[in-house]
């Protein structure tokens, strides 16, 4: 399934649903939701927890994919029905780890098939989005014709207009290229769910020889993470550093660009990546990409791999 879709942050709620009805979009009523995001996937991987008032809805397990941008853009996903939601949600956290959770009430209405969601988000505020389902083989001009015209209708302004998701705003990624310059940080400290997800892995390091688990977190292009923690053996030192274990994950998921990075070690405090790993970071990395040393919650420095590894090699 794909669609086209926008984000705003909404500064009077109350006026968009005036003007949404009067446009006679049909009001679907409340949704209280909890999406619980998932770590080391391939993509983006949700379990979406839903209750409303009324008519009752499936609980779902979402994957979806889409580039970071304030245009109207596509997404791809997969929607299926979940019948038993804690089970699945054990389940999913044993296989891939858990990265975070995030709640809103969301007042639903459709207009011209498009759905409108008036959001409240748990720590975040008021969002509105904008959702067109395309159908089979369309060239999407009349979705977005549709998403174009609705935002206009709704009084949408482009400094409203956010490109990250929900999961990134509450769990801490950083603001992407295009975000609104002065939106309201949810985790003014840094991205804590890359952080979080290193440390995570961190606990699964093997290590029998130095006793030193590290444990590293890539974000992908798409906002995916992959996560890899050392391995050691008895030839000590032919072990292979978490950085380099998280490219491998990285790279058998489908991806080939790293836009982040974060690396933690239980017994130091800020743990910079050996030469060697600068060297293979460097290679799906750029020279600003960012590079987090430190813990979740804890002491943190950021820099760079440009900075890690000046006059970097590279084969002309
Ligand atoms: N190590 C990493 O995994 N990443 C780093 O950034 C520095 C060092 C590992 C290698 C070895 O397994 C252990 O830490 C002690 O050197």
């Amino acid at each position: 399934m794909r669609n086209v879709e926008l984000k705003a942050r909404d500064p009077d709620p109350a006026r968009t649903l005036e003007r949404a009805l009067a446009l006679g979009a049909d009001d679907r009523g409340e949704i209280a939701q909890r999406d619980t995001y998932f770590v080391g996937a391939r993509g983006r991987l949700k379990l979406r927890e839903q209750e409303t008032g009324g008519t009752p809805l499936w609980d779902e397990l979402i994957e979806y994919s889409r580039a970071d941008s304030t245009d109207p853009r596509t997404s791809t996903y997969r929607r299926v029905p979940v019948a038993d939601a804690a089970p699945l949600l054990e389940a999913l956290d044993a296989a891939y780890g858990t990265l975070g959770t995030v709640t809103k009430r969301r007042r639903l209405l459709l207009w011209d098939e498009v759905r409108i969601h008036l959001d409240e988000v748990e720590g975040l505020g008021s969002f509105l989005e904008l959702e067109a389902e395309a159908e089979e083989g369309s060239d999407l001009s009349a979705e977005r014709e549709k998403v174009e015209r609705l935002r206009e209708e709704l009084g949408i302004e482009d400094e409203n207009l956010v490109a990250t998701s929900y999961s990134d705003l509450v769990l801490g990624a950083p603001d992407q290229p295009g975000a609104a310059p002065d939106e309201p940080k949810a985790t003014p400290s840094g991205p804590d769910d890359l952080m979080r997800a290193a440390n995570a892995i961190m606990s699964r390091a093997h290590v029998p020889y130095s006793k030193f688990p590290v444990g590293a977190a890539l974000r992908a292009s798409d906002g995916s993470i992959h996560v890899g923690a050392n391995v050691e053996n008895a030839s000590y030192p032919e072990g292979q550093c978490a950085e380099t274990s998280a490219i491998g994950a990285l790279i058998a998921a489908g991806h080939t660009e790293i836009v982040e990075v974060a690396v933690t070690a239980e017994r130091m405090d800020i743990c910079p990546p050996c030469g060697g790993c600068r060297q293979r970071l460097a290679e799906f990395a750029a020279g600003d990409t960012p590079v987090h040393l430190g813990r979740p919650g804890g002491p943190r420095e950021t820099t760079t791999i440009g900075e890690l590894l000046p006059l970097a090699f590279e084969l002309e």
